[in-house]
């Protein structure tokens, strides 16, 4: 089995959590991509369901799978979002926005009465910050959020390089929402709610990908199985 199979099946078990008429938070990147399928083939045959996507990738496969669609402006209270992750810890705090869709994940799932995340193992981690953590930043006033960033990741801990994240064409990679992302490489976040706390609090940051508190569930595919993880 290797890794992307280990994502289809933890994404497999999450569908089992689905129900009839329920309102759906569609998360982004490779392991989500599998639930969606999933959601798609049971949508074909005949199951009830509302969703509200996390990306504007996972908005074209939703549409292109026939999966029924609505807005939070119009469905502003979801039951489930299902989501992958870049790093889950032992208390079910995240790091995402390694595809750089975290501002539309983090509303979807905080908008959900529940959210389970979905892996392959490598994802597992005893502390996060080993993968650099996604900042979404506006590019208006960039250098002085950026500065405001690395002041307030020092003022916690020290604060490893930052670097603004760039596209395939050496320009800096645009969000969903028209936002830069700088990357930071802390190597070990050492209190991710202080750190959530302060990063959110700079004027310019539109959000970053920790998620504290928003998993309730992990689904983690792997050799041997399905593990699930429930957050203590
Ligand atoms: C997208 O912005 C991310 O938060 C993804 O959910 C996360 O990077 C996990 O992606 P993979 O499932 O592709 O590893």
């Amino acid at each position: 089995m290797n890794a992307d199979d280990q994502k289809r099946a933890a994404a497999a078990r999450a569908v089992e959590f689905v129900r009839p008429g329920m309102k759906l938070g569609l998360g982004t990147g490779s392991t989500a991509k599998h639930f969606v399928d999933l959601v798609g083939e049971r949508v074909k045959g005949g199951l009830d369901v509302i969703c509200v996507p996390t990306s504007e990738a996972t908005h074209a496969q939703a549409i292109s799978l026939g999966i029924p669609l609505t807005t939070l402006d119009e469905t502003p209270a979801l039951d489930l979002t299902v989501d992958g992750a870049d790093e889950i810890d032992p208390d079910l705090s995240l790091i995402k926005g390694g595809g750089g869709a975290l501002l539309r994940e983090k509303i979807v799932a905080a908008a959900s009465a529940r959210m389970i995340v979905i892996s392959d193992p490598s994802k597992l981690v005893p502390a996060l910050g080993r993968f650099p953590l996604p900042v979404e930043v506006t590019p208006f006033g960039y250098s002085a959020t950026r500065l405001a960033v690395e002041k307030a990741i020092s003022s916690l801990q020290k604060c490893g390089p930052l670097s603004l994240r760039k596209g395939k064409d050496g320009h800096p990679f645009v969000t969903d929402g028209g936002h830069w992302i700088i990357d930071a490489a802390l190597t070990r976040i050492d209190d991710p709610k202080a750190m959530a706390h302060a990063l959110s609090g700079i004027p310019g940051v539109m959000e970053h990908g920790l998620f504290v508190g928003l998993a309730q569930m992990a689904i983690i595919g792997g050799p041997d199985g399905i593990k699930i993880l429930e957050r203590p």
